[in-house]
């Protein structure tokens, strides 16, 4: 039967990898489809010029114009990553009709909604599994595994650098800075590594998710977002204490309010199987309405697990260009439904852990419990680990359940006091996981 034909643009992790699996795997795929998918154009700027057509009959180009516009491709797989050019291609895809597969999850997230209304009207298919992720098919579950229940809350661990770098904290009691610099030295963590641990990246994958999940337009301005770089070892001595740990948990949950979203480090159960997701894994939990929990787990990025997650969108765009089923209905919805509609995090209800670090005197703990009633806020525990150093002495608060807008009055009270070395330092406490 004839191939389907596959322009791979963007020959770096995810494009090399797909490239790869295209190319060992490409019996066991035929035979899953029933027909041949072939790579027929490369790009990057890098790849040697404008080679006539190779043994192979593998055009190689560095001008993404001609795998878009040449007439034996079908697909074309976007690997650039980026909102510029990525976007220009994109946007030419779809105007020559070709069907597009993408990873890029910034993009999705800042523009799918509109990108994929333009696709539908062309009439062509897009893929965007590998966005979020890497090798989970998280995308498939929401769209089709479990797409039949409604969804009330999606927990996860988003950013395998994040999530590496808190589990090397909480198992060598390293500073962060010295984690991430090791991380930068075995490639983990980029040289600017703002996306990943300032939480930006995972913003980008739960506006994706969390509009696949509750049909409702996300944008990543909806998603509270804070990064990792206040965690400290000893946060991790006295989560522990606590039975907890930490990790970056990106959340999305619905309240009778509407939709709370974020991406922040926060204490979780030691028990709960996201307490188990260590180094560069990623994991989601979802939380359904019938079907209620189910639990996905896997790499989040990497060559090989995003090509996978790219490879399979190629077949699956490929039988529905071969059996002419291309998906209609977006992923993204147009409109704000108002059963899920975004509301601010500060209408958030949760325990919190508050830590502080002090210039010891007397009558600290009695003026920060001050601060506390004073938002009504009730008291539930007080830690405070052996420590010799009197001028920067650490100690935990934990307090009972009460209103983000509420802890973050009190905290701003409580910063005006000068026996404080740092500001205090707030983390929700996420006990229904
Ligand atoms: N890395 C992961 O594990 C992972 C996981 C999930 C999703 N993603 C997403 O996958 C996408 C690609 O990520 P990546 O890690 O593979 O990035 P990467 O390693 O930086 O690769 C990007 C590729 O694009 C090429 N490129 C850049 N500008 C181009 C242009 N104007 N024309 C043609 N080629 C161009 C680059 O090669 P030249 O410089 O030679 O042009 C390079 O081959 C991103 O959207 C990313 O968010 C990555």
């Amino acid at each position: 039967m004839q191939a389907v034909n596959v322009g791979i643009i963007g020959l770096g992790n995810v494009g090399s990898g797909t490239l790869a699996i295209l190319t060992e795997n490409a019996e066991q795929i035929a035979l899953k489809l029933g027909f041949p998918l072939r790579v027929r154009a490369l790009c990057s700027r890098s790849i040697p010029a404008d080679q006539p057509a190779a043994a192979d009959s593998i055009l190689r180009t560095t001008h993404w114009r001609q795998v878009v516009a040449h007439p034996e491709v079908d697909i074309v797989a976007e690997l650039v990553g980026g909102t510029t050019v990525a976007r220009e291609i994109i946007d030419a895809a779809i105007a020559h009709k070709k069907s597009v597969v993408t990873a890029n999850k910034e993009l999705m997230a800042q523009c799918g909604a509109e990108i994929w209304d333009r696709a539908i009207a062309a009439g062509i298919n897009l893929a965007m599994e590998a966005s979020v992720a890497g090798g989970i098919p998280i995308h498939t579950v929401l769209r089709e595994g479990i797409s039949g229940d409604r969804v009330t809350a999606l927990y996860g661990i988003l950013n395998g650098t994040s999530n590496y770098i808190l589990t090397e904290i909480e198992k060598h009691g390293s500073p962060f800075d010295a984690v991430l610099k090791e991380a930068q030295r075995l490639g983990y963590a980029e040289a600017d590594p703002s996306a990943d641990v300032d939480g930006y990246d995972a913003r980008s994958k739960l506006a994706i998710l969390a509009a696949l999940a509750f049909g409702e337009k996300i944008t990543p301005s909806d998603i509270y977002t804070e990064g990792i770089r206040r965690i400290l070892p000893l946060d991790f001595e006295y989560a522990h204490k606590l039975g907890n740990t930490i990790r970056m948990i990106c959340g999305a949950h619905q309240t009778t309010a509407g939709l709370i979203l974020s991406v922040r480090p926060a204490l979780i159960p030691q028990s709960t199987i996201l307490a188990g997701v260590q180094g560069a894994y990623n994991a989601i939990w979802v939380r359904g309405q019938y079907g209620e929990d189910t639990f996905y787990y896997g790499r989040g990025a990497g060559a090989a697990p995003t090509g996978v997650a790219v490879v399979s969108d190629l077949m699956r765009v490929a039988r529905e260009i071969r059996c002419g089923s291309p998906e209609r209905v977006s992923p993204f919805a147009h409109e704000r439904l108002g059963e899920y509609k975004p509301i601010p995090v500060t209408l958030q209800h949760s325990a919190y852990y508050l830590r502080f670090r002090v210039r010891d005197q007397p009558g600290i703990i009695a003026s920060l419990a001050g601060a506390l009633a004073a938002k009504h806020i009730s008291l539930e525990a007080v830690l405070q680990l052996p420590s010799d150093n009197r001028g920067d002495l650490p100690f935990v608060i934990t307090v009972e359940p009460t209103s983000e807008q509420s802890i973050r009055e009190a905290l701003a009270e409580m910063s005006a006091h000068d026996f404080l070395v740092e500001p205090p330092f707030a983390m929700p406490m996420e006990k229904s996981l």
